[in-house]
């Protein structure tokens, strides 16, 4: 029997989804996060479960060839990177690896998967941040939470965040100081900055402070340091949240200094960053994306496309420009309003009807009408991790969609969804079961994942299905 604190050896054979290394310890699976496959290391037990066991690498025995020295000093405390310390080819062939198992393993799909597409670098690729600040009892610090926890790790750079990162958190750090702040506890609500977020659109970043109230402390000297800091143009805005949740923004956004938004532009469409949009945080790896998106949906002058989980309906604009119409359809009634100024700053009015409301409730209704007047409907899927809700799934299996392509971050609910698409899965009204001899309803063209996380243990992964003619 294995108990917390056993100190023990044991070679890692594999990662996990999670990056973490997996040791077999007789009848345990043990998990071990910062190891790679074929190391001997010494771990300590921290937590048994039923047949699992957590535990933290003490000694790495024998240390893998694919092993590098993780740059980021804060690497292993701070919770945001898993994978560092392998080297970046390896990084994205076991993200193919993982999705891989994943179709296999869910959906019983032996399915070929597409390299890995890369971005401009595999580092400094973000272009938006979120630091909470906290008092930890002595002082103030800004950083990022500690991977399942609310303890703040302090930080002075991340590296797979752009460059400016640096001086804004040795600009928020100055202010800080210089006005004696206190973080917030989320112990006893007390404090005054809460968060610092920032964004960046093409050189120009929109900076907001979370503060427990309306004052902005010291507004002329906070402008002054961020303008001698920064060397870039900036927006401040401060947001009001002093509410004890784990929501990062309150309702009221005030800005201080600089322009409300800023524009940018993909493949012709204009669109515009503004505090509350929301933007795919790694700009090359997401124009590429969009870009096969486009590419793979056979757009043209006589169909439809339901882009399903729209957000702020940049890829719906893009879509809409190569085909007779997009329907977005996306819950947050904030994002559907700027998908709609999208689509009238664009020209793009006459094309793109956007809904608001759940996919699951309304498009099942849309979807039937588009049958009706029987047009080519194309359908792209970009749903949430938890992926879709099976009346998403019921709804295109029943349109007649020629094409599908779905963009997911999660690649097992990417499996379950593509398994119920094709018919190799089947929901019989409690649980989902595996079909032994089925004819596809729809076959798979690729599967690609997209390193739009490097570092990270995520992937993006965009999957495209053909539906099978004459069904
Ligand atoms: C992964 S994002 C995709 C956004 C967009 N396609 C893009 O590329 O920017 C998923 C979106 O689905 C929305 N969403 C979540 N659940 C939803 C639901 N049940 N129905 C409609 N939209 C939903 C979220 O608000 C979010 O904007």
């Amino acid at each position: 029997m294995l108990k917390k604190n056993d100190i023990l050896k044991g070679v890692v054979s594999a990662l996990g989804s999670n990056g973490e290394g997996i040791i077999k310890h007789g009848d345990y699976t043990v998990f071990v996060p910062y190891v790679l496959p074929e190391e001997e290391i010494e771990y300590k037990v921290l937590k048994v479960a039923k047949n699992c066991v957590y535990g933290k690498v003490l000694n790495v025995i024998t240390p893998s060839k694919d092993r590098v020295d993780a740059p980021c000093s804060v690497f292993c405390k701070c919770g945001g990177c898993q994978l560092q310390h392998l080297e970046y080819e390896k990084q994205l062939k076991v993200k193919e690896e993982n999705v891989k198992r994943c179709f296999s393993k869910i959906a019983g799909i032996d399915v070929e998967i597409n390299k890995n597409v890369t971005g401009e670098s595999p580092f400094r690729y973000r272009n938006k941040l979120q630091l909470p600040v906290s008092f930890n009892g002595k002082e103030t610090v800004i950083g990022f939470y500690a991977e399942n926890s609310h303890r703040v790790v302090p930080i002075c750079d991340c590296l797979i965040n752009s460059s400016w990162t640096a001086k804004l958190i040795s600009a928020i750090t100055l202010y800080v100081k210089e006005f004696n702040l206190k973080g917030y506890s989320d112990f006893d609500g007390s404090g005054y900055i809460r968060e610092v977020t920032a964004k960046e659109l093409n050189g120009s970043l929109i900076i907001c402070l979370v503060l427990t109230t309306k004052k902005l402390v010291g507004k002329d000297r906070l402008i002054e340091i961020l303008t001698e800091k920064l060397g870039l143009e900036f927006t401040l805005y401060i947001n009001v949240n002093s509410k004890p949740t784990n929501v990062v923004y309150g309702e009221e956004f005030l800005l201080v200094h600089g322009k409300p938004e800023y524009t940018g532009e993909m493949f012709g469409i204009k669109y515009k960053m503004g505090v509350r949009s929301f933007m795919q945080v790694n700009p090359s790896v997401c124009k590429k994306l969009y870009g096969a998106v486009c590419d793979n949906a056979s757009l043209s002058e006589d169909v439809t496309v339901i882009d399903a989980y729209s957000g702020a309906g940049l890829m719906t604009a893009l879509l809409a420009s190569k085909a007779k119409k997009a329907i977005g359809i996306e819950i947050i009634p904030e994002a559907v309003e700027i998908a709609n100024q999208l689509a009238l700053d664009n020209g793009l009015s006459n094309k793109i009807t956007n809904y608001q409301g759940k996919c699951e409730v309304i498009m099942p209704d849309i979807i039937a009408k588009e049958r009706q007047q029987n047009t080519n409907v194309t359908v792209v899927l970009d749903p949430p991790r938890k992926g879709c809700d099976y009346a998403v799934i019921k709804a295109v299996k029943g349109s007649l969609a020629d094409k599908v392509i779905y963009v997911s971050c999660n690649p097992s609910t990417l499996a379950r969804d593509v398994g119920l698409l094709t018919g190799a899965l089947k929901y019989d009204g409690n649980e989902i079961v595996r079909v032994k001899d089925y004819t596809p309803l729809y076959e798979i063209d690729s599967v690609t994942p997209y390193d739009m996380f490097a570092q990270t243990k995520h992937v993006e992964t965009l999957v495209v299905l053909s539906r099978v003619l004459n069904r």
